[in-house]
């Protein structure tokens, strides 16, 4: 079994996957939040950068993503990236989001197998990488995944990811794993499974139901407790170290955007986006979210972290036990 860190743009960056790494672990290969495609004839090192070999953990498998509808630019963004070292790229039409969606890219384009076909034309006319496919259910239905499912067939691709909802559900509403199941069993690819994967106990109700399937991707689960990735596969912390371990984490991930952002309001903003996945773990009764939220001042920020996290009463079982 292997389980995959999904990509979550603003979060799962370079220093935020080899912070993971190190002090959770528990997952096989990490996928970058998707980089955009846009008509150049030489891609731009800057748009690169979260996956360049110098800012990424050689330790860490790294798959970068690209969001885009048009094959050739896919093939210009993929060869560069391969030029860089990576072999497989993966691809991403599950975004939701209408800004996104508007123009035919990410979920926009499950509704539009032609031109799914078309891309891939191009896109796996390159020899030096693999395709791999991150899609939703259908932007409005799981008949619109089905027809791609069929596309997808006909290429050479490396596996297909499905994150068992609609792009009109967003993220709202449950997870079809009936509609799972009847595409992952179209699929001739390798399928990973992903969606709502938030314990051990959701991982286990998912998994009896889709035991052919054997590649799990975990987002907002791993983000709200990082041990989970690895509690699935068996190795589990010791209940007196785990606030140490989110320590080190934290710390790590606070050097990295120290470094990169400038003055305290942005990296305060930085670290609550961390803090929005990592506070669900905490206590309701805490106020330490509503004083973190007022943070401005790095001395300030820094003295809240430490009490938060010099208190175990303030976090829940589900970190603590
Ligand atoms: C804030 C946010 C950013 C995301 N960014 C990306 C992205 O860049 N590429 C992508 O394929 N999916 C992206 N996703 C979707 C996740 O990778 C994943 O498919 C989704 O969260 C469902 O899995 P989960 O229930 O385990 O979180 C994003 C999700 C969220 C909430």
């Amino acid at each position: 079994m292997k389980i995959f860190l999904a990509p979550l743009q603003g979060m799962t960056v370079a220093g935020y996957r080899n912070a993971f790494a190190r002090h959770f672990g528990g997952i096989d290969a990490y996928y970058s939040p998707f980089i955009a495609t846009s008509e150049v004839n030489k891609v731009n090192k800057l748009l690169l950068k979260d996956i360049l070999p110098e800012n990424n953990d050689p330790a860490v498998k790294l798959i970068p993503q690209i969001l885009g509808n048009n094959g050739m630019q896919f093939k210009v963004f993929a060869e560069a990236i391969s030029n860089l070292g990576y072999y497989e790229i993966n691809w991403n039409i599950g975004c939701p989001y209408p800004t996104v969606t508007s123009k035919k890219k990410g979920a926009g384009m499950l509704p539009y197998p032609d031109m799914i076909k078309s891309f891939l034309d191009k896109a796996c006319s390159g020899n030096s990488y693999v395709v791999t496919v991150k899609m939703r259910l259908g932007m409005e239905s799981p008949e619109e995944g089905m027809r791609v499912i069929e596309v997808l067939n006909d290429y050479p691709l490396g596996g297909v990811i499905i994150h068992a909802r609609t792009g009109v559900q967003k993220y709202d509403g449950n997870v079809d794993l009936e509609a799972f199941i009847k595409m992952a069993s179209l699929c001739k690819h390798e399928i990973t499974y992903n969606g709502d994967i938030f314990t051990y106990e959701d991982y286990q109700r998912i998994s009896m139901r889709i035991p052919f399937v054997e590649n799990f991707m975990l987002g907002r689960g791993a983000l709200i407790n990082p041990f989970l990735p690895s509690e699935i596969k068996g190795n589990i912390a010791a209940p007196e170290n785990k606030i140490d371990i989110i320590r080190a984490f934290h710390n790590e991930i606070f050097d990295y955007y120290r470094n990169r952002v400038s003055g305290d309001k942005h990296l305060c903003d930085k670290m609550m986006e961390f803090w929005s996945y990592m506070s669900v773990n905490l206590n309701k009764d805490g106020k330490f979210m509503k004083k973190l939220k007022k943070c401005r001042n790095i001395s300030h920020y820094l003295e809240l972290v430490n009490q938060l996290l010099g208190t175990d009463s303030v976090w829940t079982d589900a970190i603590l036990s």
